[in-house]
């Protein structure tokens, strides 16, 4: 007898629906997996073979073979033995073959007890079973959360095979997948903005930063609220909309990195891997490759602490993926192709003791050792920075004092309107922020006003700025003028982008 059943696996961040045949015909007993499978995937029949015979059926004794099609796709996780196992009791005739089979893709892990556990990925391969014509799907129970929030598509969950067999004889029904109560999103803190005392400066280079998505490096001494100001940038970018949250969703849940019960995300994420992370950690790798920080960091921050302390090799891995915004990784399976559209934040001492340019403390350090010391970030990594920004600690008057500043909803909203602006002019070229400007829409898209251009050749000759230097200050300065909701860019908008121009390192 046959049978073929649905299930689906995951390649790069994407999923894909995967055909599970069985055929159960005379020849020496034993049960034979072929199509490409993982390891873990071979792994699947003891599992299946205990899960079956425990939850009260059997395993014929005659020869079982199952074929995992198409065979060109190489598949791996747990997620298959659901699939296999309800294809090994339809094809032995222990359960009915009903068309209730083919409504839905099957997806989940077997305990031996017949318990289905929780898989990575599932959001991803829910998309690809309803991209393939599925009705529905079941998926198991802990893993509901990630999936509810698609309308259209008919998700039950299910806690283990009896249960599952039950649904398939239309004897019981499965609950659907219900959705978390709150709209939460665990990805980024929360509540770092308004925590910020003082640093008008900082909070402000932030702004700019978060409204046109452009690099920005933090330096100052230890203390100083480097690391603290930078985890506040999700909170004032704009929420992800509904497609960017869905791919942003797809990527954790294939590293299996959603947060437990967390609905549809709309903060943006941040990730701020630790200096001694591994190049294959930083853009993604392993047999069979996993999303890296970079793509974990998918429409939001990677933030970079201590950027100094970073291996060479790392920084040297992240140089293409910021250029184009994915990743490849080529490997004998095939080739994997991660997105990381990414804000980069950076931060950094200025010097080895941390005080050159401090007003509070004299700096140590010899001027050999501070060009030693920047030395290390110079070139590659800097050339990608759009606002340099010195941050000096914060004086006891603003520490002392509680709330001051503007509230975040009000930065937050400014920086959405700027977005809008920048859709506006930037949509027709297929670009969608300032920062992704090159010199033909520089020049094609931005008005400066008689004064502002003034400035820039001004300062393009005593500032010693080089060419890309310049284009730079002027996508920077387009930022600031929508912010200000200003149709064309003025003189102090030029002054304010040449601002985060300035030296801050030797
Ligand atoms: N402007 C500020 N408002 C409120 N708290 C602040 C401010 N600046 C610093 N702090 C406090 O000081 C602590 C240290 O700040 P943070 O770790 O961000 O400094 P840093 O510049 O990253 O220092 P390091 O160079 O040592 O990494 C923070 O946890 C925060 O509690
Ligand atoms: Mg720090
Ligand atoms: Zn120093």
């Amino acid at each position: 007898m046959f049978s073929s059943v649905f299930s689906a696996t995951v390649s790069g961040v994407d999923g894909f629906r995967v055909t599970v045949e069985t055929d159960v015909s005379g020849g020496l007993p034993g049960l034979e997996v072929v199509g490409m499978p993982a390891t873990s995937v071979k792994e699947a029949k003891h599992r299946v073979r205990a899960a079956v015979r425990n939850s009260g059926f059997e395993i014929p004794s005659r020869r079982v073979t199952v074929n995992l099609a198409p065979a060109g796709l190489h598949k791996d996780g747990t997620q298959l033995d659901l699939g296999m196992a309800i294809s090994l009791l339809v094809a032995s005739g222990q359960l009915p073959g009903t068309s209730l089979i083919n409504k839905y893709g099957f997806l989940g892990e077997l305990a031996l007890d017949g318990s289905i556990r929780p898989v990575p990925g599932v959001l991803a391969m829910v998309l690809a079973l309803y991209e393939s014509g599925h009705e529905g799907a079941v998926i198991p129970v802990d893993n509901q959360a990630e999936a509810a929030f698609i309308k259209g598509f008919d998700i039950r969950v299910a806690s283990n095979l009896t249960q599952l067999a039950r649904f398939v004889r239309g004897e019981q029904s499965l609950p659907g997948a219900e959705a978390p109560a709150c709209h939460g999103n665990a990805l980024s803190g929360s509540h770092a903005f308004e925590q910020i005392r003082g640093q008008l400066a900082a909070k402000r280079a932030l702004e700019v930063a978060a409204a046109g998505e452009h690099n920005i490096l933090l330096a100052g001494p230890p203390g100083a609220g480097k690391s603290m100001l930078a985890k506040a940038l999700p909170e004032i970018m704009p929420d992800l909309t509904p497609e960017e949250s869905v791919t942003v969703a797809k990527i954790h849940s294939v590293a299996g990195l959603l947060p437990k019960g967390s609905g549809l995300l709309t903060r943006r994420p941040f990730r701020a891997p630790h200096h001694t992370v591994t190049p294959a950690a930083m853009v993604g790798g392993g047999t069979v490759p996993k999303p890296g920080e970079i793509t974990l960091a998918h429409r939001g921050v990677l933030f970079l602490d201590e950027l100094p302390e970073f291996s060479a090799q790392v920084i040297n891995v992240l140089r293409q993926p910021l250029e184009d915004g994915f990743v490849t990784i080529t490997r004998s399976g095939g080739t994997y192709r991660f997105p990381c559209r990414i804000l980069l934040a950076a931060a950094m001492n200025p010097c080895q003791c941390g005080y050159w340019g401090s007003d509070s403390q004299a700096c140590l350090c010899t001027p050999y050792q501070r060009r030693q010391y920047v030395s290390k970030v110079n070139g590659p990594l800097l050339d990608r920075i759009d606002l340099f920004m010195a941050v000096q600690r914060v004086g006891i008057e603003d520490l002392a004092r509680a709330g001051g500043g503007e509230a975040l909803q009000a930065v937050k909203a400014r920086v959405q309107e700027a977005r809008k602006l920048q859709k506006k002019r930037l949509e027709p070229v297929g670009l969608a922020t300032n920062s992704q400007m090159g010199p033909r829409e520089l020049s094609a898209l931005l008005s400066i006003a008689a004064s502002g251009r003034k400035l820039l050749l001004d300062a393009y000759s005593r500032m010693k700025l080089s060419a890309r230097a310049y284009y730079r200050v002027i996508k920077v300065a387009a930022s600031i003028a929508d912010l200000d909701q200003s149709p064309r860019i003025e003189e102090e908008h030029v002054a304010e982008a040449l601002s985060y121009r300035q030296r801050i390192l030797e």
